[in-house]
């Protein structure tokens, strides 16, 4: 828990801050370039209002109205996260719920293990609970219930719901593998894998180094494990991954 606090004292000082603001505000330049002069962008939403804001940050010329939401909750980085995290067209599958890594594991920093726990102490990663999200989301300005995933998050914590998340590793029956044996021998996470913390949404990672027949093959496949074992010294043997 201690890893969430500085970011609920963050909130905290936030949600005051957003209530003195609750006024229109930058009515700025005069818009020379723009077709319509004299009409102002008008935001209906915390995310459109940040999304103007930073038209403006970036040297753009507009009259604005931002009204009540010019609250610094949700961030544009959030904003952003959970549109990526819904477009058909990132990679990876679209969840039940608009889901961010890259919002949580990379802008956040909330560590891996802190959702995954245990990892390095059982066979399997797991996905974290409804309850664990609540931990945090429970906490956050209404202004949040903007979101699609945040509403649907909390549907499922009223209908004390799991969630049933698209599963993306998956090893067929006859094949062992344990996340512990890797983690203690100091295998990171990333290098299996890839960057889950630049990703919107996780997505199967190519294996760019074992083309054996010169064909994308895919993480993770027999040929995949057993380069990483040759490279680094660990068994080969049949046995060791099926019994
Ligand atoms: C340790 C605290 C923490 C936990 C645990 C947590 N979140 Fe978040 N979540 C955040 C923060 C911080 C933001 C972004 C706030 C901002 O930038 O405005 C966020 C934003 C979001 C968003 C909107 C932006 C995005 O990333 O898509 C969704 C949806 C979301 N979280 C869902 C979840 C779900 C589902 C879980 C559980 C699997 C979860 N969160 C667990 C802290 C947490
Ligand atoms: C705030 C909680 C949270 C954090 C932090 C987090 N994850 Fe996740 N992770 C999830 C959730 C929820 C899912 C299932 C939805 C999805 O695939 O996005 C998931 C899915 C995954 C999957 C795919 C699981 C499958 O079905 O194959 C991998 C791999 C993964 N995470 C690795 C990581 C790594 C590596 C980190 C640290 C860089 C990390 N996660 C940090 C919540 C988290
Ligand atoms: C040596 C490679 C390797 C490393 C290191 C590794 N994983 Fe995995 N991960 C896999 C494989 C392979 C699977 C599929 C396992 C299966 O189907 O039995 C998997 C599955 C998962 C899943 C899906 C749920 C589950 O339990 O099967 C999550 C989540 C996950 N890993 C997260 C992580 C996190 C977080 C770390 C680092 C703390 C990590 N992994 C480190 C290879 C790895
Ligand atoms: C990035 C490198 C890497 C990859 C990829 C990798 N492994 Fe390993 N694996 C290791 C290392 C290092 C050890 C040695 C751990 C030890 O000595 O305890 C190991 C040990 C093992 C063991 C023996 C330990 C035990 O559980 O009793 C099994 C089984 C295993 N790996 C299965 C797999 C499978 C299956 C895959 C592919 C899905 C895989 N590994 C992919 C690095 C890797
Ligand atoms: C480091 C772990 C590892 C070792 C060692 C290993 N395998 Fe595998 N094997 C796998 C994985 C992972 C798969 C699943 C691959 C997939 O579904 O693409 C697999 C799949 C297979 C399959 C099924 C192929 C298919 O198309 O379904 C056979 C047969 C097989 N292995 C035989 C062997 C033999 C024989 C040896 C010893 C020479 C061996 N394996 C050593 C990890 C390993």
């Amino acid at each position: 828990m201690i890893r969430t606090r500085p970011f609920l004292r963050f909130v905290a000082v936030a949600a005051p801050v957003a209530a003195l603001a609750a006024l229109v505000i930058g009515v700025l330049g005069s818009n020379p370039g723009g077709a319509d002069p004299g009409a102002a962008l008008v935001a209906h939403s915390v995310c459109e209002a940040q999304q103007l804001k930073a038209r403006i940050a970036a040297g753009e010329l507009l009259e604005v109205e931002l009204g009540k939401f010019d609250t610094p909750w949700p961030t544009l980085a959030a904003c952003l996260s959970h549109a990526a995290a819904e477009n058909p067209d990132t990679p990876g599958p679209v969840q039940p719920i608009q889901f961010s890594h890259k919002h949580h594991a990379g802008l956040y920093q909330i560590d891996c293990q802190y959702c995954h726990s245990g990892t390095d102490r059982s066979p399997s990663a797991g996905v974290p609970s409804v309850e664990l999200c609540m931990g945090c989301h429970a906490q956050f300005p209404a202004s949040y219930d903007e979101f699609e995933g945040i509403r649907n998050l909390k549907g499922h914590w009223d209908r004390r719901e799991p969630i049933e998340w698209i599963q993306i590793y998956r090893l067929p029956e006859h094949v062992q593998f344990r996340h512990n044996r890797h983690l203690q021998a100091g295998v990171d996470c990333q290098r299996c894998h890839g960057a889950i913390e630049e990703m919107d949404k996780v997505y199967l990672t190519p294996d760019t180094i074992w083309w054996p027949w010169l064909l994308p093959s895919s993480k993770p496949e027999m040929g995949w494990c057993i380069d990483c074992h040759r490279s680094e010294g660990a068994s080969q043997d049949c046995y060791t991954c099926h019994y």
